[in-house]
């Protein structure tokens, strides 16, 4: 460990002091953070990116070209710059105690390093404005993902309203040049924006009470050159689930200071005397791979957090929702079973549509027990008839709602958040529990307990289908960041007591897909669109930041419910093959030689689910090419999407820039012929030259195993 004691307040109890002027180097095994740590304020940002030797970076000077009539002494940018006191710029935090001490300046208290080099703590204070900020940087040896975790301390004897805490601020050299980012709506999830960084601030936010539909949390920044395979290009994204906000603004010596973090309702946080205020963390990722090169270390990290399970092979589903919506019968629910087993399906998830008077979406919710009418006996007959087939039982739940027309509202009216004068706005004809209340989260514990006790249930799927308006709690304050915690508590209370049930995070589709929810849960379903054309933006977005085995990808049926387009079975698999496969689908409704060929996909599925799930590049190419390889230097597959009828006689060839160079390759082209060993290629002309495509028409896929010779 060494360490800095600094001027100001704070212990300055350190092994062995760093000589001024110092700074702090952290490495992973290909990224390199340098901060510098003046005698005069908190640590800068002075490097962030591909690795560099230990004290090879250049000093950074103090000494600028000021322009005229500027301060004598310029405050430049840190890693937490304040308000009001000579930093122009975006602050990383804007707190007061009822409009006194608005300003903030902080002094470097304590900063310490572990003896690997790859983790640092920098305690920052403001003696006037009695505040501390703890902010922990640390680069995971396994991943070169830099964490970066900001806590805030109310030193004072007075309440401290906190507007706005940086969860980070990370600062991009001046070749930083465009910003991806991605949003859409229900059923569009994921759709991208690419805009240049110039000299406008550029900001991306929520105020939904939920990661959103809107907005991601997180954005890939790439430099002028950089593209999907090469070039550097940096990631972060916030590790939270709800109202959130990003910004990006370029500083005058042409870097650019990037901001992520909660975005706080009016008198949300007021921090009471010598409380903490713990910021979501913030993953970030850097490379010179390109785009494809981010989202590699960005799927390393989100295995390595957690929540465990998810890398077990990832079992083919069966979900009930487009092929039953609310019109569950025990007797087709069990032939469906029935069918989905006899296609070598592994989970049988039933969906909404199961409990109390849930015949249609206006009524229900918040009566988590079997309706009398459509399950007389209860779900044990379904449950013990899924089991039997050898497949997994999951369910449905939604439980953060509630329709005013349940048995739960009628008896406890008050448990919703509101706000006093203010209408209830409903949005699909529910509304959402008070969950900072902890006789409703007991509540809820109890009866998703229960259910878990009573039935043979190893899987839910837990949907949000909401975004939350006016959500006071019975204080009458805002309540918004307090729901996500609690639902996270609930969510955490729930897997100790049953740690071998997996939960899927859902909300709409795609609106609670983030790195704070991944800690929690095993699987996401991005997009209630299952329309495959539709389906690879959305999914190629998603892998941007979350693993191929996060992700729920099923065979949807022919009108796709969401668009009426169709599009042939080879296809709709061959898209679900980016993900954790399954069906979402009537199968008794497909013709014979459909369901022969989605028994084929599925046993092509298993035999290769540990490539799919394994590392991931993804590409276009021009005339309507897309594709996506997955598995290791070893054997990959590489999956081709043609999504436009072709405009000339022949499609271009497609260079595969992850072939090793000197590796020796024997191709199969698995499909649409089936079978036979294709080629043997040189790495280097995968690489340049690159792979000649069978013909294909719109709308097809075309799939090719790759072995090393
Ligand atoms: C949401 C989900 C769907 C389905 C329905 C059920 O829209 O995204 O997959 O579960 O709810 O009401």
């Amino acid at each position: 460990m060494t360490g800095r004691g600094a001027s100001g307040a704070g212990p300055a109890a350190l092994d062995s002091p760093i000589t001024a002027p110092s700074h702090l180097h952290l490495s992973g095994h290909g990224t390199s953070l340098i901060l510098d740590l003046p005698d005069d304020g908190p640590p800068r940002w002075q490097y962030w990116g591909p690795k560099l030797r230990d004290g090879t970076a250049p000093r950074h000077s103090a000494e600028h070209s000021l322009p005229t009539f500027s301060l004598e002494h310029p405050v430049p940018c840190s890693l937490m710059p304040g308000f009001g006191l000579g930093w122009f710029g975006p602050s990383g935090l804007r707190a007061h105690r009822q409009g006194q001490h608005f300003t903030q300046s902080f002094a470097t208290t304590q900063v310490t390093k572990d003896e690997a080099g790859t983790t640092a703590t920098i305690v920052l204070a403001d003696t006037v404005a009695e505040i501390e900020i703890t902010i922990k940087l640390c680069i995971d040896p396994r991943t070169d993902v830099l964490t970066i975790s900001t806590a805030l301390s109310n030193l004072g004897q007075a309440p401290l309203d906190v507007d706005w805490l940086a969860a980070a601020v990370i600062v991009l050299p001046p070749m930083a040049a465009r910003v991806r980012a991605f949003g859409g709506r229900h059923a569009a999830e994921w759709q991208v924006t690419e805009d240049e960084i110039g000299g406008a601030q550029w900001h991306r936010a929520t105020n939904e009470g939920m990661t959103s539909h809107t907005a991601f949390p997180g954005a890939i920044v790439l430099t002028r050159t950089a593209d999907a395979h090469q070039g550097l290009a940096f990631g972060a994204q916030l590790a939270w689930s709800g109202n959130h906000q990003q910004t990006i603004n370029r500083l005058d010596d042409f870097r650019c200071q990037w901001m992520l973090g909660e975005a706080f309702a009016p008198g949300e946080v007021r921090l009471a005397p010598h409380a903490t205020l713990r910021a979501p963390d913030v993953l970030a990722a850097v490379s010179r791979d390109g785009v494809n090169g981010v989202a590699t270390k960005f799927h390393a990290a989100i295995r390595a957090r957690g929540p465990g399970l998810g890398r077990s092979p990832r079992p083919v589903h069966l979900n009930t929702w487009e092929a039953m919506y609310f019109g569950h019968e025990l007797s087709q629910l069990i032939s469906l079973a029935d069918a989905a087993a006899d296609l070598g399906v592994e989970r049988f998830v039933l969906d909404d549509g199961w409990f109390n008077g849930r015949d249609h979406d206006r009524r229900g919710l918040g009566d988590w027990h079997a309706d009398k009418v459509k399950y007389p006996d209860g779900l044990s007959p379904l449950v013990r008839h899924v089991t039997s087939l050898g497949m997994q039982f999951g369910l449905w739940v939604e439980p953060e709602m509630v329709n005013p027309d349940s048995d739960l509202y009628r008896a406890h009216p008050d448990w919703v958040l509101r706000v006093a004068g203010r209408p209830d706005a409903t949005a699909r004809h529910q509304l959402v529990l008070d969950l900072s209340r902890s006789d409703v989260t007991d509540h809820l514990f109890t009866v998703l307990s229960d259910l878990l006790q009573s039935e043979s249930i190893s899987y839910l799927k837990w949907d949000h289908n909401r975004a939350l308006t006016a959500a006071g709690n019975a204080a009458g304050t805002a309540s918004y960041r307090q729901q996500i915690h609690c639902a996270y508590a609930l969510l955490d209370r729930l897997r100790a007591a049953f740690p071998d049930v997996e939960i899927e995070a859902c909300a709409a589709g795609g609106g609670r897909i983030d790195a704070g929810i991944s800690l929690r849960t095993h699987r996401f379903w991005p997009s209630d669109n299952l329309d495959a054309l539709s389906r690879i933006p959305i999914q190629q977005g998603f892998l941007h930041f979350f693993p191929p085995e996060r992700m729920g990808a099923h065979v949807g049926a022919a009108p796709a419910h969401a668009t009426g387009r169709i599009q042939n079975i080879d296809f709709r698999a061959a898209v679900a093959l980016q993900g954790h496969f399954g069906l979402e689908l009537d199968p008794r409704q497909l013709t014979l030689s459909d369901r022969a060929a989605l028994k084929r996909w599925i046993s092509f599925y298993k035999a290769h689910r540990d490539i799919l799930h394994a590392d991931i590049r993804t590409g276009r190419a021009d005339d309507g090419l897309v594709w996506h390889a997955s598995g290791t230097a070893d054997r990959w597959l590489l999956i081709v999407y043609r999504l436009s009828p072709p405009a000339r006689a022949q499609a271009p060839r497609l260079p595969l820039p992850f072939a090793i160079r000197d590796a020796d390759y024997e191709l199969t082209l698995c499909h649409p012929h089936g079978g036979g060993a294709l080629q043997r290629l040189g790495g280097d002309a995968l690489a340049e030259i690159g792979i000649t495509l069978p013909r294909m028409a719109a709308q097809s896929a075309c799939i090719y195993l790759g072995t090393r010779a």
